[in-house]
């Protein structure tokens, strides 16, 4: 719901349970009263009185310090506020202050429709707020957009060039809010390749902290969501605000606390190295950005953020469609297949269940190892004699689909495309390009390389039976620079490099309407909520391994749904980390999201078949809790010596719950895992266990643990039983 107070020229905005008040001040500053829980409608002019003028406008005047102590939605630079501006606009003549005043909004019913960036589909209310500085020819339309249903409120941003000359915007992030004092803890998630999405939790302190991604994606190191909780904020109580960003490049996100304890949050495009000139007439659209306040814990905000990106932001045409069970070549084969072994992989895997056979890297080109072929998106038919024809028919035959890798972005230098097209690769003449995997980025900020790589693929897909597409990408980027772009342009390049990519998503997901794409970056480098518009799962991460698997998975469920993240039983000892787990353990935690395998399959006993296709039977059985239900964590694999979650139906009838005990202890203690989430006065049966208990008394007293040797797992299915 979105209300204004003309009299007191004051809006007031409300969610499922939480509204954000802002007014505009006696000067025309847009500025924010409040952000958190619902208070009511009529308790605006209180809070103007006791927040709106923290310092006088007389001392504002005067001394220009007051304005650090000023709730602003858009902070500017060289005005007295010395926080972080959001926004800094460089003029023909170099100066780059900025000061907004409020003009006009606007109030509609649906989100905005941005172009050429993902965003939030439909519905909603929003709320546009236009500004106008004071020191240049720049408007900024500043977009709300609420939900009833939702503790998400999306914002972004556009900045219009009303004036003659062209500006160059040097920041151009996404939010910017003001929240009081209140000795907050943050919450980031820190990683590298195989070990993505570590939640890490520190004391904000004064200063900023500032997390980015440089590399040309949302990347493996820091990602891109931060947390701010109140001290006694847990799993399931006390209040936290998150942010993340329906973006994929290089992002910011900052939160800063200043001398007068104000802590900022704001965030978007990483600032650092980035510049874009808006010439007379044009404008520039920020990323949305993803705020979520939670007052029962960080597992409601979870739930908040999977339920908008499943409900709002994914296809709808996949966002809740059963995900295929697939059987990937990769770890059992890796570059060496041919027609035999990839045949014998089909014929075992179908007979286990699944439904769909992905056919990973190797297939094309002179592709028998990462030296050569990206880019030459041709079949080998060295490898594979009869071509992928060959292979669909063999899954035909045994009534599966087929899936294919791709690695759009990337081309090998030893490969015909870059023979024909050297300058197509991002390079900077003169200076040696770093290889990463020993492979180059195409420059996607150039039309002709997106045309070209759509064209090629589209080919592939529409002169083939092909149902899912593997969208891979395994490096980074360096030399950051495009030959087609003018030197004043440069600053640019990152950010239309993941147009570039976005365009090619768009285009072949909008031609190829059936085909389901997953995305992967070297497992998760790219996992993030724009990624996740067009391609309803990312492959999570490329170590597979049944215990770190929990972590990964754990951090990557903070905000994220279950079903986005691919998971897949692999081989033991597991290749990344040489760790042994059994087969339940690895198909348990591979229940907790789009479950598939990943393994050779032929190599395994008759014992292991059959308990595969156990698994895969019993997870078609729980896959509609996957991809609706409700997430409760209940035991943290990062300071618990047994990790344990569980999965709520929306109605609150049924659960699954999935554990794996960490380490195997001697006479342990009797410990109980409290099942937080079902309804109280609703009666469940655990049918493992076959004991019947009270919503109430399963979430308070809990269910004593099983005792378990190290890496093994138990499984519990609930359901409500009727008194
Ligand atoms: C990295 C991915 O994460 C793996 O699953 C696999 O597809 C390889 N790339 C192939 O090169």
């Amino acid at each position: 719901m979105i209300v204004y107070q003309q009299e007191i020229k004051a809006f007031y905005l409300s969610g499922k349970n939480y509204c954000y008040l802002m007014r505009v001040d006696g000067s025309g500053r847009l500025q924010n009263l409040h952000y958190g829980t619902k208070i009511p409608l009529s308790d605006i002019s209180y809070l103007i009185a006791q927040v709106g003028d923290p310092v006088s406008r007389e001392l504002v005047d005067l001394n220009f310090y007051a304005n650090e102590r000023i709730f602003s939605e858009c902070g500017v630079y060289g005005r007295g506020d010395y926080r972080s501006p959001s926004i800094v606009i460089e003029r023909k003549d170099g100066g780059i202050m900025s000061e907004f005043r409020y003009v006009r909004h606007t109030i509609e019913d649906g989100a905005p429709a941005l172009e050429g960036i993902p965003h939030v589909r439909c519905s909603g209310q929003t709320i546009t707020i236009f500004l106008r500085d004071l020191c240049s020819d720049a408007e900024i339309e500043l977009n709300y957009t609420v939900y009833d249903d939702s503790d998400i409120l999306v914002r972004n941003a556009k900045i219009v060039n009303a004036g003659k000359q062209s500006f160059c915007l040097r920041k151009a992030f996404s939010f910017c809010v003001d929240l009081p004092d209140n000795n907050y803890k943050i919450l980031r998630m820190h990683g590298a390749w195989t070990r993505e999405r570590t939640p890490e939790i520190t004391d904000l302190g004064h200063g900023i902290v500032r997390l980015q991604s440089t590399c040309g994606a949302s990347s493996f190191g820091i990602h891109p969501f931060l947390c701010l909780l109140e001290q006694d904020c847990r799993e399931e109580k006390g209040v936290c605000y998150g942010v993340q960003l329906v973006y994929s490049g290089n992002f910011a996100l900052t939160a800063e606390r200043n001398s007068f304890g104000t802590v900022r949050l704001s965030g978007g495009i990483n600032d650092e190295q980035f510049c874009w000139e808006v010439r007379s007439g044009e404008s520039f659209v920020t990323p949305q950005a993803l705020l979520c306040y939670s007052e029962r814990g960080l597992g409601e905000l979870s739930r908040g953020y999977a339920d908008l990106i499943r409900e709002r932001i994914m296809n709808p045409a996949f966002a809740f469609a059963p995900r295929p069970i697939v059987i990937n070549n990769w770890e059992a084969t890796y570059f060496n297949f041919n027609n035999e072994k990839i045949c014998a992989l089909i014929d075992e895997a179908a007979k286990l269940g699944v439904d769909t056979f992905v056919l990973d890297d190797g297939w094309f080109g002179k592709r028998d190892s990462d030296s050569s072929g990206l880019g030459d998106w041709y079949v080998n038919e060295k490898k594979l004699v009869g071509g992928l024809t060959a292979v669909i028919d063999r899954c035909k035959m045994n009534g599966l689909k087929f899936g294919l890798w791709f690695e759009p972005e990337m081309v090998s230098p030893d490969s015909d495309l870059y023979r024909a097209h050297p300058d197509w690769a991002i390079h900077k003449d003169g200076i040696k390009p770093i290889r990463g995997r020993r492979q180059l980025v195409l420059d996607f900020t150039r039309q002709e390389v997106v045309d070209y790589i759509f064209r090629v693929i589209a080919d592939i897909l529409r002169s083939n039976d092909i149902s899912y597409v593997k969208w891979d990408m395994n490096r980074f980027i360096t030399e950051c620079y495009s030959a087609s772009l003018p030197s004043y342009r440069q600053g640019e390049f990152m950010h239309r490099y993941i147009l570039g990519v976005y365009e090619l998503a768009d285009r072949l997901t909008t031609e190829f309407p059936k085909v389901f794409f997953e995305g992967c970056a070297s497992g998760g480098g790219r996992f993030d909520a724009g990624m996740l518009y067009y391609f309803p799962q990312i492959w999570t991460s490329d170590d597979t391994d049944g215990y770190e698997r929990t972590k990964i998975q754990w951090g990557t469920s903070l905000c994220y749904p279950l079903s986005a993240m691919s998971c897949h039983v692999s081989a033991c000892p597991n290749h990344q980390t040489g760790r042994m787990t059994p087969l339940s353990t690895r198909g348990a935690i591979a229940s907790l999201g789009a479950s598939g395998y990943e393994l050779n399959v032929s190599a395994l006993s008759d014992e292991e078949k059959n308990a595969c296709k156990e698994q895969i039977t019993a997870y078609r059985k729980i896959s509609d809790l996957v991809l609706r239900g409700d997430l409760y964590r209940l035991s943290d694999p990062f300071s618990e010596n047994c990790f344990c979650e569980m999965i709520v139906s929306k109605d609150k009838r049924c659960a699954y719950v999935v554990g794996e005990q960490l380490r195997a202890m001697p006479l342990p203690n009797t410990r109980f895992v409290k099942l937080v989430g079902l309804a109280e006065g609703k009666r469940y049966l655990i049918k493992e266990l076959n004991i019947t208990a009270s919503g109430k008394t399963l979430a308070s007293v809990g269910v004593a643990l099983p005792k378990l040797g190290d890496y093994e797992s138990f499984i519990w299915h609930i359901e409500e039983v009727k008194i």
